[in-house]
């Protein structure tokens, strides 16, 4: 991607809406780098003016998972709505944006073009300046619009795409500890709940795979199925979750020619399997998590006053995951802030904070007609699982007793 910086004045500066109102300076946010198409106009103080977002979650469940060409027809088709329906509803005329702000990375390519496609026309049509976003980074920062949450802070990021471990230390400066090494929690979740079939549960429908799991390991025991967490061997903070995933399945067909189903059937045992899956994404993710936070204190990463854990991405939504990192977060003596779930899932309005913090900061502000192209790879930060590996921390025994 080009570089080249427009000169922008940093502090707060205003303009009028169609309504007289005065607002600092706004920034129209766009995200379509998965399934989401998502629109919001924030102004420079965090406050959300309007957002639209069109979830492509049912097609996807009904065609048992995301088709790229499906997920780019279906942002060609909304994207033009989502982002009139976001300026209209904000009461905001394009020429009153100070820039607009669009998710150019990781992501799918597919879906990637068809956000930054619309953004150049629009930023060239309106001669607005444009800030290119990495979702990660946006997940990371979006606490910062609701809490007053100051650099350095720790993140785990856990989604449909990622999983990652990163300390934040300022808007565009990450250290990397660790990653998944092959999918994401998410993505697991969503591969297991269609193993099971959880579209044809009366309860779950319309749900995510992680919703639905989260939701059905309510009324589970874990204990039925005792399952390995991932990579006890390896001192680091990376994660896997592919092999949790085929542990699942055996499970799975077990259990079908148990009860003599065929694939496609839902099991009895469903609630009981969603627990043990559940319990061990849990454990899996605060005990990398918990090492973490030991690298961060033997190498002081985090301030002494108030270091904080920040856990965003949609598996973040997931309650008893978090519980299961507070309990870490509290034996190790660190806060912990995850996002309302309406913002820890892919949307607009983090990527237009996203904006508003690099315009405050004059990072990455191109002008319009800069030929800006999407990256579906694009790691965050500055590179230290060798380092963390390296160190090999060994983790204290904690029991996880959790509450479903
Ligand atoms: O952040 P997100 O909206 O999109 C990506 O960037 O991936 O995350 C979507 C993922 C899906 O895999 C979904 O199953 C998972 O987040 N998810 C959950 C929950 N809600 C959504 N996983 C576990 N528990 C939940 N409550
Ligand atoms: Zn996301």
């Amino acid at each position: 991607m080009q570089h080249r910086p427009l000169h922008v004045t940093t502090g707060v500066q205003h303009s009028q809406t169609a309504t007289g109102h005065s607002y600092s300076r706004l920034v129209l946010g766009i995200e379509t780098s998965c399934d989401d198409t998502g629109a919001a106009v924030l102004d420079e103080t965090g406050k959300i003016l309007g957002e639209s977002l069109h979830s492509q979650t049912e097609v996807h469940l009904r065609t048992g998972g995301i088709i790229p060409p499906v997920a780019q027809q279906l942002h060609r088709e909304n994207i033009e709505r989502v982002v009139q329906e976001a300026l209209g509803r904000s009461n905001v005329h394009p020429s009153q944006l100070s820039a607009v702000a669009t998710t150019v990375k990781p992501g799918m390519a597919l879906s990637l073009g068809i956000g930054l496609e619309f953004s150049q026309r629009f930023v060239r049509q309106h001669n607005k300046p444009f800030i290119p976003i990495h979702h990660m980074e946006a997940h990371a920062l979006t606490v910062r619009m609701l809490h007053p949450v100051a650099f350095p802070f720790l993140v785990l990021l856990v989604s449909g795409g990622h999983s990652l471990l990163a300390v934040a230390r300022g808007v565009d400066d990450f250290l990397l500890l660790g990653q998944s090494l092959d999918v994401a929690p998410g993505d697991a979740l969503d591969k297991v709940a269609r193993r099971l079939s959880l579209t044809k549960h009366p309860q779950c429908s319309t749900l995510s795979g992680g919703q639905a799991i989260e939701l059905l390991a309510k009324d589970g025991d874990r204990m039925k199925f005792p399952l390995t967490t991932p990579m006890g061997k390896s001192n680091d903070c990376c994660f896997s979750f592919s092999g949790l995933r085929n542990q699942i399945t055996m499970i799975i067909i077990k259990k079908e020619a148990e009860e003599g189903i065929e694939e496609g059937t839902l099991l009895s045992c469903v609630n009981d399997i969603a627990a043990a899956t559940q319990h061990t994404v849990a454990t899996h993710l605060a005990k990398r998590t918990h090492r973490a936070i030991l690298f961060c204190k033997a190498n002081n990463l985090l301030p002494s006053n108030n270091p904080t854990l920040v856990v965003s991405g949609g598996v973040a939504s997931n309650q008893y995951i978090r519980k299961a990192l507070s309990l870490i977060t509290e034996r190790e003596g660190l806060g912990m802030l995850c996002p309302p779930a309406k913002f820890c899932t892919d949307n607009g309005v983090m990527i237009a904070w996203n904006g508003v913090e690099r315009l405050r900061e004059g990072i990455g502000i191109l002008s319009p007609n800069v030929d800006v192209y999407y990256e579906p790879k694009a790691p965050l930060g500055v590179d230290m699982t060798e380092e963390v590996r390296a160190a090999g921390i060994k983790l204290p025994r904690v029991k996880l007793e959790i509450p479903s």
